[in-house]
């Protein structure tokens, strides 16, 4: 592959490029609401402090995470779940705030998936290093509602893979701005984030921030 000067230039939103049946790539889908987005994130962290959180085998995860809307996925030595309150707090997770909302709604939309309306919202944040092995989000009591995956800052691989582990996944690179959706037949697709490389976003700097809304309820 060779690279080209301008290959890291976000381009405008053109169409969803269809990875599987029920997956789509939108790119550049969150560009124009980028910044709204961030601030939302800062201010959704203020209360609610990205944290490094336990797997139930123990390991502490390389990415933090924290979460908005009426739902929050955490994870502990008891095992994976949602809850309502953020257990750093004890408090409810913050509000979902409109843009978050507004976007996922249309990016699900977009990929044809009409009427999205998450009640959850996990914040990820990668650093150089960072990564998440492939699994699948089955944790929700639903699966009839897509999953949709915002990227933000220092571009990452994108592993996407089948509804077996085994199978081999596809590597898309995602940028700032980029959005990801898989519903339908591909809800319980394999994924995960190859670790991060080292580089420098203009807004973000050493960093990724991944929002992936979700119908838990
Ligand atoms: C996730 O699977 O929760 C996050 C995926 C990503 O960071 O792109
Ligand atoms: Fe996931």
């Amino acid at each position: 592959m060779t690279l080209g000067l301008f290959d890291d230039a976000p381009a405008p939103y053109a169409a969803p490029k269809v990875i599987a049946p029920g997956a789509a790539l939108l790119r550049g889908f969150a560009l124009g609401v980028d910044e709204a987005l961030l601030q939302a994130v800062e201010a959704v962290t203020a209360a609610a402090p990205l944290r490094h959180l336990v797997t139930p085998g123990g390991y502490t995860m390389s990415v933090a995470m924290s979460n908005c809307g009426a739902l929050g996925w955490v994870s502990d030595r008891s095992g994976y779940r949602y809850d309502a309150k953020d257990p750093l707090s004890g408090k409810p997770w913050p509000a979902m705030p409109a843009c978050f909302a507004e976007l996922a709604l249309r990016a699900a939309a977009e990929a044809g998936f009409d009427n999205f309306r998450p009640d959850a919202c996990l914040i990820n944040r990668y650093e150089p290093g960072a990564r998440l092995s492939l699994h699948q989000d089955k944790d929700e009591g639903t699966m009839d509602a897509p999953i949709v995956s915002v990227s933000l800052g220092l571009p990452a691989v994108f592993l996407f893979g089948g509804l077996n582990r085994g199978d081999k996944p596809a590597r898309y690179r995602l940028q700032h701005g980029d959005v990801a959706v898989w519903g339908g037949p591909s809800r319980l697709a394999h994924h995960g984030v190859a670790p991060l490389a080292q580089g420098e976003h203009a807004r973000l700097g050493g960093r990724r921030i991944n929002l992936t809304f979700r119908r838990a309820r």
